[in-house]
Order: structure tokens, then C-alpha cells, then sequence
């Protein structure tokens, strides 16, 4: 079923079963506005921690925190009504043990509303998945290019290339094997993607791996020119806001300065106006 003709939020088992029937359209969402703007469209928006880079000006997601993370989940829980709402477990908040990823992530969706949680790391991972699943939490995985292992990766670059693309595989097996009920491949190449699509039962969303995937998902700000920091080689500026809100500031500044704004229709007058 299309997202428009959805009448409630799909479950992770309705995502899985998009997959080899219909494209799964994704995007990240940080607060209530853009929530709302893409809910009608999307199948899940993710509280990605990408909010850490994009919304707070970090270096890179190592930063971002559970605080974080619940504050603008619950933002956008409240723009959502046909989307599936997954959020991302920010650096540190799992990876130490299983029950502490259960602790973090039971957290996560009892003060955000999140259907599911977002984790990244692939054969590493999967003993945490399956304990995860097991105790009903839904897990989106994230594997190859894992932006909180940018200084154990050496930056972020294209992963799977060469032999490194059996340990992908590998990667994804796993995940899906411990019971994730589908997985994010970031940045690796597009035939290495669709081997993984097929090879595995769940679906995949890619970012950075090609149109082989069974859906899709960019960083909001970056498709909508927003973001502006850098470009990744993978993003489609499909609306250019952010020069066009520098454009429509200076405007504004102008305005102000010319004394040209407010205009008598923006004043109000002495005495209210007779019906
Ligand atoms: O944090 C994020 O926005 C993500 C997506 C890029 C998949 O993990």
C-alpha cells in the first residue's frame, strides 16, 4: 500500500513485507515541522543521530546523546501519523552489552513513541540484535558505512570495495539471521548492494548504495539543500532552501533597514475595527 493511501503507521512487519513489492521511501526527521511535512509520504522517518551534524553543528555523530536523541524523537513523534517513527541508539549506548542496549533502547521507545531502534555494526552486533528482538524491540540495522566508527574506518569513505565486500555480506546475514527486520547499507557500491538485496530476506535501505536496494533514505536537510556543509556524491538536491532562505534574510535586512517592513497591513490599528 502506497504511504498516502495509509490510513495508520505500518509496523516492522509491514516493512519487511515491502520487500520485491513496492520501494520503501525513507526519510530522517529531527523536529515536528518536518515531520509533518514528510509523514504522509514516507514508510518510516528516522530520529537519525545525524541530528548531532545537521541540526547542532558537531564534527561528526560521536557527540550526540541519549538526551538528544529522546528530545527530538519526541518532536518528531508528534508530526507522525502514517510513518513508522525508528530512532537511532547514539554512540556508547549499546554497544557494551546487551543489556545495556536493551536499558538504552527500552528507553529510547518508551519516552519517544519509536517504533523500533536504529543500531549500526553488522557480525559484531547481531548477538545484541537477536537479544534486542527477543525482548520486543524491533531493530533496524546499519551496515558498511557506519558514521560512528568514522575514526576506526579512516573517515568516510566507500566500504565493501574488493575483498572487504565478503565481510559485508557476511555483515548482513547476520544481522538479518539475529532477527532485524531490515538493514541500512551506507556507502558501498551498487553491485555489492543489490548481491546483499538478494541474498538476504529482509529488506535493504540504501544510502549511498545504488537503486539495487529495496528502499531508500536520504538526511532530510541534504535532499532538501539545506545543508549545505558538503555535499555527499550520493545526495539529490531536489529543493535548494537553503539559499533560498539566505535570499529571503537579506530581503528581510533590507526591508527592515529601508523601513519598507512592516507595511500598514502588518500594524495594527487603535481601535478594532467595526464587523
Ligand atoms: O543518522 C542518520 O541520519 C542515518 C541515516 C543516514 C541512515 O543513520
Amino acid at each position: 500500500m502506497s504511504a498516502t493511501a495509509r490510513k495508520t503507521a505500518p509496523l516492522p512487519d509491514d516493512i519487511r513485507a515491502m520487500k520485491g513489492v513496492t520501494p520503501i521511501v525513507s526519510l530522517t526527521a529531527y523536529t515536528t515541522p518536518m515531520a509533518r511535512m514528510m509523514d504522509a509520504e514516507c514508510d518510516v522517518v528516522l530520529v537519525g543521530d545525524s541530528v548531532g551534524m545537521v541540526l547542532h553543528g558537531l564534527p561528526s555523530t560521536l557527540g550526540v546523546t541519549m538526551e538528544m536523541m529522546i528530545l527530538h524523537g519526541r518532536a518528531v513523534a508528534r508530526g507522525l501519523h502514517k510513518a513508522m517513527l525508528v530512532i537511532d541508539m547514539p554512540f556508547g549506548s549499546y554497544e557494551e552489552s546487551p543489556a545495556q542496549a536493551f536499558r538504552n533502547a527500552a528507553r529510547l521507545m518508551r519516552e519517544t513513541g519509536a517504533v523500533a531502534v536504529k543500531l549500526e555494526g553488522g557480525q559484531h552486533m547481531a548477538q545484541t540484535i537477536a537479544f534486542l528482538v527477543a525482548r520486543g524491540v524491533p531493530v533496524m540495522a546499519h551496515i558498511g558505512l557506519t558514521p560512528q566508527s568514522v575514526n576506526t574506518l579512516g573517515g568516510y569513505k566507500v566500504q565493501g570495495r574488493g575483498a572487504a565486500a565478503e565481510t559485508l555480506l557476511a555483515d548482513a546475514i547476520a544481522v538479518s539471521d539475529a532477527g532485524a527486520f531490515s538493514v541500512v547499507l551506507e556507502k558501498l557500491p551498487a553491485t555489492l548492494a543489490e548481491q546483499i538485496t538478494a541474498a538476504i530476506p529482509i529488506p535493504t535501505i540504501g544510502i549511498g548504495a545504488g537503486a539495487g536496494c529495496d528502499g531508500q533514505i536520504l538526511v532530510v536537510d541534504d535532499m532538501l539543500g539545506l545543508f549545505t556543509a558538503f555535499k555527499p556524491k550520493f545526495v539529490r538536491h531536489y529543493a535548494n532552501l537553503g539559499a533560498e532562505g539566505e535570499a529571503a534574510i537579506a530581503a528581510y535586512a533590507e526591508d527592515v533597514r529601508a523601513r519598507r517592513f512592516p507595511g500598514p497591513e502588518h500594524a495594527f490599528a487603535d481601535k478594532v475595527p467595526e464587523a
